[in-house]
């Protein structure tokens, strides 16, 4: 078999060398432009996962890598005067030199012909090759020569960043947040070998223009640096090597392989470098690559197998990614943050770290989270024990004059089991079961204004007296048995009326039985779903009035707080995305236009509804689709509603149009809440994919939302909240006394059930190459 392989990068190195093993009498050549010690940069960085699959693939490479390796454990957090730092984080540096010359190294000693100063321009060269492995690097050539087969998309980001050295040493990847004259700046700095340390600044357009750094050299923006990070550098110069500033491209591509020739590396997809994983991803390709080639019986299937089972795990390193920059990028939002609160944010931005891992490892950290937690929740007038405080979930919050007892929060969701609107004994005893189960508050399903603003025949409604009769029984009964507050969430279906049952078809049109809709254009959401009447003036005041005539029907039932829902491409929400409004009126086009009838009705509510108590706005803070809201709007939407008097924005997303493109994970709409937040500095409620109280803590304490909704976990356990408390010792959680002995029982287990989960979890984890390290070299008089 010939194998060519393009670019002597990690990626191509390692392919090289995890093949020839493998067909030892194979013809593989590594053809590469620079000569053999011409690598440019300075550090890279692995994780101790990393490694464990390197010592599984090539144990005589990982360990010449491993000998050469600086490790740290420690992740240390710079801002405002303080450090915070947080260990058993396992990291190893190596300079990329180094690593490459290893490879190089290994790769001869098997066999592999390495070209150096070869710089191929055309791979018909290789026409006689069996395979032929781009591995080219961020630029590919190759890549762009066959763009219309691969299909990279290249998202070039808005920071510039410039990557640079120096021989001040470092004990810990170590995150400094400078402010300037001219706008914050950021190093990510780590050391990868004795005397010797990679940094990478970055700061956003505006602050990188204001402080001149447009058009300086190298060495002239390495002294601005320099003067910047002087008094952390102690004397230490920054070392320059092709440190230009740039603007990181995110780069995906559809396709990775064409014919025998197949993308590795940069070449198909990056990894923005404050996650430290672009060498990770690029010799992880190659030994995906090889493990295909292993298995497979031809080299199409091989890497028809590799672009199969390779792609899920690039795409969520990528999303991880794409979660920290988009941090970097707005560190702006919370500048004004607690310092240790903004320390928790750096280190949970990418979710893989989070509240009870934190705790695990650092608790004296999250015990100082906790507290400047509890801190800002007596600033807002809240009696809560600062000394010893309860986790973030479980403090109050205090809307108007409505306190709600934890964070932890019951999101509306329909049961389509009313009839003709009328709330029977299903939903008393789902609504009253979930207010004894510990929530702080809880939301009604979406409830509708009048008989033909209903989604389908099952769904809840309070337009007439019996209605009101039925949820007051509710109201009362949760009040009666709970602390729970209960929030009325009241919705007109519009467009997506007149449909099935969730079970029967979801946002499918009745067959028969149906009823006449309207929105804000005449656009059906299914091809086959019936026409909306576009509505008039005349329809917008009898709708306007129908809402007005439940918020009073709510107040008498004794609601605690009222929900307006703008969301999902329901009535209201089919004014604001412009994918659903196409009007020409005063109420289409510009955002402005197409927010004032949802105000309208807002307006209208707010007076209806009493001083004291609070309202909500449930809003899709992306359509997920081209040219529909997107987040930016969503700060804008959520403002204008904040000016309108709103005291909480709900942060849900999408179902707007049926060919949106949702990016679905964990907390995957969370960042929305963050950005609605702290951009337009309002209170939000999160929601999506959240299931457990650790994300529940994560979030809050990191300030990307005030309430946390849950909807399907409480589908399945009404106790959610009660058994959080017993995880995290808050027994202060309410529990009627019916059920105090299940209460203590719980509380008491809790303790040793955590106890031993966190001993468990401790014994599994394999002891950090940096800990070894510190052991092996430990004085023996320190035994
Ligand atoms: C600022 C910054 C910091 C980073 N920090 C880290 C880090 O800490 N940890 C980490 O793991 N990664 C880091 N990376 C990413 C890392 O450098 C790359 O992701 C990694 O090197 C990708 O390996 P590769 O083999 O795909 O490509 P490359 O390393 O770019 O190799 C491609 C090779 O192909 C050669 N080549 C290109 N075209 C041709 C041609 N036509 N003919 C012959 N040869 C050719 C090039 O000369 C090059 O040597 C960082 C990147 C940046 C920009
Ligand atoms: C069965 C069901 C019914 C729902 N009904 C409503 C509703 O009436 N109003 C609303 O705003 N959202 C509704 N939603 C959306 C949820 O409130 C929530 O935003 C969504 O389920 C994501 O949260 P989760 O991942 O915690 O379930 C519903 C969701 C489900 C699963």
């Amino acid at each position: 078999m010939k194998i060519a392989i393009i670019g002597g990068g990690p990626a191509g190195l390692y392919s090289a060398i995890l093949l020839k093993k493998q067909r030892p009498g194979a013809e593989i050549t590594v053809y590469e432009r620079n000569r053999a010690d011409d690598t440019f940069g300075f550090g890279v960085v692995f994780s101790d996962a990393t490694l464990d699959n390197f010592e599984k693939y090539d144990p005589p490479s990982y360990r010449r890598i491993t000998r050469e390796f600086a490790y740290w454990d420690d992740i240390a957090v710079h801002f405002r005067g303080t450090v915070h730092r947080v260990g058993g984080n396992g990291f190893c540096g190596c300079s990329r030199r180094t690593l490459l010359l290893i490879l190089q190294e290994r790769a001869r000693e098997l066999g592999v012909s390495l070209k150096f100063e070869t710089d191929i321009e055309d791979e018909a060269r290789f026409a006689d090759a069996d395979l032929v492995v781009l591995a080219d690097g961020i630029n590919s050539r190759f890549r762009e020569k066959y763009i219309e087969h691969f299909q990279p998309e290249v998202d070039v980001r808005s920071n510039k960043f410039a990557w640079m050295g120096s021989t001040r040493p470092l004990d810990a990847f170590t995150f400094i947040f400078q402010e300037t004259e001219w706008g914050p700046f950021i190093a990510h700095a780590y050391q990868y070998e004795a005397g010797r340390s990679t940094w990478i600044f970055e700061t956003d357009p505006a602050t990188f223009k204001r402080a001149g750094l447009e058009g300086l050299t190298e060495k002239q923006s390495a002294d601005r640096m320099a003067q910047i990070f002087g008094w952390f550098l102690g004397g230490h110069p920054l070392l320059t090597n092709r440190s230009m500033w740039r603007n990181f491209p995110m780069i995906r591509s559809k396709r990775w392989v064409k014919d025998n020739m197949v993308l590795l590396g940069d070449a198909k997809a990056t990894a923005h470098f404050s996650i430290g994983s672009g060498t990770k991803l690029a010799m992880e390709d190659a030994i995906a690559l090889a493990d295909a080639m292993h298995h497979a019986p031809t080299v199409e299937t091989a890497l028809q197998q590799y672009e199969e089972g390779r792609r899920e795990e690039v795409e969520k390193t990528q999303h991880a990614a794409d979660v920290s920059l988009v941090w970097f990028e707005h560190v702006d939002r919370f500048w004004d943050f607690d310092p240790v609160q903004f320390a928790f944010g750096v280190m949970t931005r990418a979710k893989a770290i989070t509240y009870d891992n934190l705790t695990l490892r650092a608790p004296d950290f999250v015990a100082e989270v906790d507290k400047a937690f509890a801190k800002q929740v007596r600033a807002k007038g809240l009696d809560v024990d600062i000394a010893k405080p309860v986790a973030p979930m479980f403090q109050p919050m205090k809307l108007r004059e409505m306190e709600l007892a934890n964070r932890a929060v019951v999101s509306p969701m329909c049961m389509y089991s009313a009839n003709e609107g009328l709330p029977g004994d299903f939903h008393l005893v789902h609504y009253g079961s979930r207010a004894i189960g510990g929530a702080g508050l809880i939301f009604t399903e979406m409830t509708c204004v009048g008989r033909d603003a209903r989604i389908t025949p099952g769904c809840a409604g309070l337009w007439n007296d019996e209605q009101e009769a039925a949820w007051r029984r509710i109201v009362d009964f949760v009040h009666a048995n709970s602390v729970a507050k209960i929030a009325l969430q009241l919705g007109h279906a519009g467009r997506k009326g007149a449909t099935k049952l969730m079970w029967d078809g979801m946002d499918r049109p009745l067959e028969e039985g149906g009823w006449d809709v309207i929105s804000a254009s005449p656009i059906p959401y299914f091809p086959d779903s019936q026409v909306p009447r576009e509505m008039d003036r005349a329809a917008m005041d009898a709708v306007k009035a129908a809402f007005v005539a439940s918020v009073e029907r709510g107040e008498r039932c004794g609601f605690d707080m009222l929900e307006l829902h703008c969301a999902h491409g329901y009535l209201l929400a089919s004014f604001i995305s412009p994918l659903t409004n196409q009007r020409t009126d005063a109420y289409g086009g510009s955002l402005e236009n197409r927010l004032r009838f949802p105000l309208e009705v807002f307006e209208a509510m707010r007076s209806a509804w009493p001083s004291h108590k609070p309202m909500s706005v449930r809003i899709s803070a992306t359509d997920w689709a081209e040219g529909g809201i997107t987040g930016d709007d969503a700060v804008d939407i959520a403002r204008a509603f904040a000016e309108a008097g709103v005291d909480l924005v709900d942060v849900s997303t999408g179902q707007t149009v049926r060919d949106a493109q949702p990016i679905y994970g964990r907390m995957f709409q969370t960042p929305f809440s963050d950005q609605v937040r702290n951009e337009a500095r309002v209170a939000t409620m999160c929601v999506g994919n959240i299931t457990t109280a650790d994300q529940v803590n994560t979030i809050l304490a990191a300030g990307r939302a005030d309430l946390v909704a849950l909807g399907r976990p409480h589908l399945v356990d009404p106790s959610f909240t009660l058994k959080a408390a017993a995880w995290y010792g808050a027994d202060g959680v309410f529990c009627p006394p019916q059920y105090l002995p299940g209460k203590e029982q719980i509380f008491r287990n809790s303790v040793r059930d955590r106890q031993d989960f966190d001993d468990l979890k401790i014994k599994a984890k394999p002891k950090t190459r940096a800990e070894l390290k510190a052991e092996a070299t430990k004085p023996l008089a320190a035994e």
